[in-house]
């Protein structure tokens, strides 16, 4: 592998609004004693074979820095929390939470931040892609006040994909430009998972932070005052042993807090997309009553409800709630529930949309308002069923 050396960028851009601190940064003297300098947090799912190596090339790297190493797992199937406790066992800075209810790589990085102790707060993946001889230097940055936030990137002077599939690299570049238009980040790598916060930084944005999704560091970037970043460079490297986590899903997951994110809390991305999804099952049941009436189908309008049913599910499944998306049996079961909260949906469409139209002229306008009326509050009901019932979405 070729030695990379790491360059420091501190950005412009994301800085340039707002001197964050005015003094000149942080002192030893200001330091609390026993607490460490850097908590790092490392979330694992299926990372048995990588967490060992990463660990020990981090006890070489930050023989300097006092340090505590919080290793999130959500309870792998390869039990590399297991792994995790035996290298605990070995050096009292290490400590594991194994998650038995959740999965999920943001949430996972949350409950890490959530016990550090540190002075700053840092990630890293466990599958020893992300270069940790820059960890120090980033942990320098924040620690010293030179910035609130330091990015390990791909994306400038020293940084690289390295082999990172073509596919994969588009899929990140796509990710990045969305999140510089959306959102204003103008920080060269934002879909790094490779960074360090100052602890003022994480206390100013956790209570906005949406667990939700693939890209933590676009929360810290995009919620709150804008922060002070620097970029350090570094090459991404192959992933040897076990395999990458980022499917379609999350890929759906990642776009739906995009959305959430810039259009804010008040329509919720899932209830946007929720309601995309209704229209078009409007539009495939309208059309498909429409044809089989044409060739003289009886029971075309039942064949039309029933298809627009089954692919509303489909797509809410995997599009809007993909973070709770059904698999193998569960589909049945999830397929039967959808049909109980439209049926009842129907109902109160209907109920609502005959008790407006009696009550208002008996115009084509008020008709259609009434139809309109019933449509939305049933679409409310509904979504609020189907959270709660069909995919049991929880959220804090
Ligand atoms: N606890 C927990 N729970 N950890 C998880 C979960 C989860 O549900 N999903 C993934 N992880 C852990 C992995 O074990 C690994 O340590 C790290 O999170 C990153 O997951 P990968 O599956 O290796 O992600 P990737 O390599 O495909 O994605 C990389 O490239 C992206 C695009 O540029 C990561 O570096 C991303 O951060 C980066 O944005
Ligand atoms: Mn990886």
């Amino acid at each position: 592998m070729a030695p990379n050396p790491p360059t420091a960028a501190p950005t412009a851009g994301q800085g340039t609004s707002r001197k964050v601190r005015s003094g000149s940064g942080r002192r030893a003297q200001d330091r609390v004693p026993g607490r460490p300098v850097v908590s790092v947090v490392i979330p694992t799912f299926n990372e048995a074979s990588n967490l060992p190596v990463l660990v020990r090339r981090l006890e070489n790297v930050l023989n300097k820095i006092p340090y505590e190493l919080i290793v999130v797992d959500d309870n792998s199937p390869d039990e590399t929390w297991k792994v995790g406790q035996e290298l605990a066992e070995e050096n009292r800075h290490i400590k594991v939470i194994r998650r038995m209810d959740t999965r999920g790589l943001s949430s996972a990085v949350m409950a890490g931040f959530a016990i550090g102790q540190g002075e700053t707060l840092a990630v890293l993946d466990a599958d020893l892609q992300h270069d940790e001889r820059i960890l120090p230097e980033l942990i320098n940055l924040v620690s010293q006040g030179d910035a609130d936030m330091a990015v390990g990137s791909r994306e400038v002077d020293g940084g690289s994909y390295g082999n990172f599939a073509p596919h994969r690299r588009f899929i990140s570049w796509g990710g990045a430009q969305l999140a510089r238009t959306m959102l204003g980040v103008s920080v060269a790598d934002p879909m790094s998972g490779f960074f360090v916060l100052s602890r003022e930084r994480y206390e100013s944005v956790v209570a906005s932070v949406n667990p939700r999704g693939f890209k933590i560091l676009l929360e810290f970037l995009a919620n709150g005052p804008k922060p002070q970043v620097a970029e350090v460079g570094y090459t991404f490297r192959d992933r040897i042993h076990g395999t990458t986590k980022l499917t379609s899903s999350v890929a759906a997951s990642y776009l739906l807090a995009l959305m959430e994110l810039s259009f804010g809390r008040f329509v919720t991305a899932t209830f946007s997309a929720y309601a995309l999804v209704g229209i078009l099952g409007l539009m495939i049941r309208l059309s498909i009553e429409a044809a089989g009436t044409a060739i003289g189908v009886s029971a075309a309008a039942i064949i039309a409800l029933e298809v627009s049913i089954i692919s509303n599910y489909g797509f809410n499944n995997v599009f809007t709630f993909a973070p709770y998306r059904h698999r193998g049996p569960s589909v049945i079961s999830g397929l039967i529930k959808f049909h109980l909260v439209a049926g009842y949906g129907l109902i109160v469409a209907n109920g609502v949309q005959s008790y407006l139209a009696q009550r208002t002229p008996d115009t084509l306008l008020w008709d259609l308002l009434s139809l309109i009326g019933g449509v939305l509050i049933a679409t409310v009901g509904n979504y609020l069923l189907n959270c709660s019932i069909t995919w049991k979405v929880l959220r804090s």
